[in-house]
């Protein structure tokens, strides 16, 4: 991951992305807490969990199943930071008491949750965007916080607001999820189902307007237990210098 104006003593840090986790009863909790512990042996420098923590059950978090997961989440040894996805907005994306004990549990289990905020670690700049589809988006709230001079990450559920005209000179990464790259692809064809307008956006790398990169994790959970040809995934970049 090339990031203008990182520090020298960032270089080669490692960063890790984790994604819709879904914490619900649509496929056994224990899976994600099994990844989490895989990926613990990678020690990551930085971890950014990009939304989606759970997915309703007849209307309901399953609140003690996530208390269970969140005690086994993996930590950067730097920071650990996070943004909330539309399905930790509850019924209808529009249960802002859901949203409000997600990221209070969240802070709890030491994740730094930027909702349309920033912050700053060892000279890396996060600015996180809360959901596109939630209660609370105000990108524009967030973007005031970006510096050109500083190397900067943002992060943002939804890639669709890559589409946005919320941007401003933002010319650093973008980190997304969302898509779960459609969960189903068939080969040499796009996947069928993905939650966004923009069809292109269903996973990995893109190259954006005014030198922005998007990158989008294909998930760890699921919303259904359904995969073909897309793999759940954990993501590691190293940091270097662009
Ligand atoms: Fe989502």
């Amino acid at each position: 991951m090339p990031i203008k104006n990182l520090p020298d003593d960032l270089v080669g840090k490692t960063l890790m992305q984790i994604s819709d986790m879904h914490v619900g009863k649509r496929f056994d909790h224990r899976y994600i807490i099994k990844s989490f512990n895989k990926a613990k042996e990678f020690n990551p420098d930085f971890v950014v969990y990009t939304g989606d923590y759970v997915s309703t059950h007849k209307g309901k978090v399953l609140y003690d199943v996530l208390d269970e997961v969140f005690g086994h989440m993996v930590k950067g040894k730097i920071a650990t930071l996070g943004i909330l996805g539309n399905h930790d907005y509850g019924i209808n994306w529009a249960e802002a008491d859901v949203a409000d004990q997600i990221a209070s549990k969240l802070s709890d289990n030491g994740v730094d949750v930027l909702r349309n905020e920033a912050t700053a670690i060892s000279g890396l700049h996060f600015i996180g965007f809360d959901d596109y589809w939630g209660l609370n988006f105000n990108p524009q709230k967030a973007m005031q916080h970006f510096d050109p001079t500083k190397a900067t990450i943002v992060l943002c559920h939804n890639p669709d607001v890559c589409d946005e005209d919320v941007w401003g000179q933002y010319n650093s990464w973008i980190l997304s999820g969302h898509t779960h790259g459609g969960q189903v692809k068939p080969p040499f064809l796009p996947p069928f189902i993905l939650p966004v307008k923009n069809r292109k956006y269903s996973a990995g790398q893109f190259s954006l307007s005014n030198d922005r990169t998007l990158y989008i994790n294909r998930a760890l959970g699921h919303l259904w237990q359904v995969r073909l040809n897309v793999r759940p995934e954990i993501t590691l970049f190293e940091l270097q210098k662009g």
